[in-house]
């Protein structure tokens, strides 16, 4: 039997992969558009953070355990005595009024001004990407994205059969000039892409920030061509220093959308990471007529997202200041970025470059001497973090970087594992050609590809990301967790 503790998500995590010769037997049954798709880096990445013996700067994981537990239960308590019929029945597919209101108040504190009407309330804002490309992509269509991209956009752009145009970022987000040339290239051909997706602040997880010159070009492109921008930004409240900029979504509305909102921006915005991502609550801002397709998308969906949660958010903007939370989770977040910074430089030094981000969660570190990082995930013993191949959407490109987080781990794990890195590094700039790389399906044709790639030579093969993730097993130990720093 089931135990309360061993919930759904742990042992969905834990589950093995089924073998070929069961798949085998289902394969007829199978959508075409199952082929192309492939294991989230995520889903790989959440098994290794519950492993005790992991130091894991791999998952987009905020530090949950900042939040009071005694705040927690009372704010429970209060969504138990005012509103317990509400909590436990459906809602609105919109969303609730309430959470709404606050979704406004967020975004106001970036500046960008939003009237509840344009704003669908969603499971998370990973379902905001879904539901996107279930209004807008068909198969074959075309999607613009930076490289490298937020890997868990990758395989909802494969799930929907999406050609994934990347656009190479450098440190201002991406080039203008060069998505122009990429757009002026699709025109020739005669394709014209569904939307530009991108993360203009704290990229994730590049780390870097677009500049308010290539915001204001990129709205200006969007409007010349009459291209829908997808502008996702979970991070933006995240800030360490620097002036905050201006989302795309109000550089559109204030050239005079329909109805006052952008017209050609969707927004998608998150409480994951300003609260917890645990109550799986996001939202999108978008022109009317694409509203209301997210909103037929949805009711296929899950109907609505849970009014429990929804509930827990507004009784908690009601009853608290959101504000002083995020500024205890910049402090804790600006100091362990200046930890994982040192840490590299002191580990990694001399053997790798790595971004300097102002904001959020991610360091993007690519290591010299044509290292590839899936190899050095497949043999780092006791760290995890995502490597580059899995923002990329042809599998193969960012072979030699990783994306590390600094956010949801305490200072002497971070310094502990950038260690273990440099120590796996140890050899191998320079001495490629004695990986082994050995992953677990060492039978499954890409993985043994990638025991066998030369020094700084990509595989002639697309790689499936489930691979570029694969990890050995190694032995489960259950040492005592370990204690957090706040
Ligand atoms: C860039 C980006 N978009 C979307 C998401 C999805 O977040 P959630 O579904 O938790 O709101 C994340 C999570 O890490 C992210 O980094």
């Amino acid at each position: 039997m089931r135990t309360l503790s061993g919930s759904g998500g742990e042992d969905d995590s834990r589950r093995a992969r089924p073998a070929a010769h069961e798949l085998a037997r289902y394969e007829a049954l199978f959508a075409a558009r199952t082929s192309g798709m492939k294991s989230s880096a995520m889903r790989e990445m959440m098994a290794l953070t519950e492993r005790p013996d992991v130091i894991s700067l791999a998952g987009g994981l905020p530090d949950t355990s900042t939040f009071p537990p005694e705040l927690y239960a009372s704010l429970m308590a209060h969504v138990a005595a005012d509103s317990t019929a509400r909590a436990l029945q459906y809602g609105p597919t919109d969303g609730m009024a309430a959470t709404m209101d606050c979704i406004v108040q967020v975004m106001a504190e970036e500046g960008t001004v939003v009237d509840p009407s344009e704003v669908i309330v969603t499971t998370g804002g990973q379902q905001v990407l879904d539901l996107v490309c279930k209004t807008l992509i068909d198969p074959g269509d075309v999607i613009v994205a930076e490289a490298p991209t937020y890997p868990g956009a990758v395989p909802t752009f494969s799930a929907y059969q999406a050609d994934v145009e990347q656009i190479e970022i450098d440190a201002d987000g991406m080039p203008i000039d060069a998505l122009e040339s990429a757009l002026d290239r699709l025109q020739a051909q005669g394709r014209r892409p569904k939307f530009i997706y991108t993360i203009p602040n704290f990229q994730n997880p590049g780390g870097v920030t677009m500049s308010l010159a290539r915001r204001r070009r990129l709205v200006q492109v969007a409007r010349e061509r009459e291209l829908l921008v997808l502008e996702d930004n979970p991070y933006g409240l995240l800030r360490y220093e620097g002036e905050p900029l201006p989302t795309l979504y109000s550089l559109d509305a204030d050239r005079g959308g329909v109805g006052g909102g952008a017209d050609l921006v969707i927004y998608l915005g998150t409480f994951s990471k300003i609260l917890s991502p645990g109550l799986r609550l996001g939202w999108a801002v978008a022109p009317r007529p694409v509203l209301e397709k997210l909103n037929l998308g949805k009711q296929g969906a899950d109907l609505c997202s849970s009014p429990m949660t929804q509930l827990f958010v507004s009784t908690y903007f009601r009853e608290c200041d959101w504000r002083d939370y995020l500024e205890t989770l910049k402090a804790l977040y600006r100091r362990r970025r200046d930890v994982m910074l040192a840490a590299l430089e002191e580990h990694l030094g001399g053997r790798a470059r790595w971004t300097t981000p102002a904001g959020g969660l991610f360091v993007w570190a690519t290591v010299d001497g044509g290292v590839d990082t899936t190899d050095l995930l497949a043999r780092s013993e006791g760290v995890a973090f995502v490597p580059g191949r899995a923002a990329y959407t042809d599998g193969r490109s960012g072979s030699s970087s990783m994306r590390l987080n600094f956010a949801g781990v305490p200072d002497e794990d971070i310094r502990e594992g950038v260690r273990r890195i440099g120590k796996v590094m140890g050899g191998d700039t320079g001495l490629l050609g004695t990986l082994t790389g050995s992953a677990p399906g060492a039978r499954e044709p890409a993985a043994s590809a990638a025991g066998e790639r030369e020094p700084g030579r990509e595989s002639e093969e697309a790689v499936p990301l489930a691979d570029v993730v694969a990890l050995p097993s190694r032995e489960r130990q259950q040492p005592a967790r370990r204690q957090r720093d706040l």
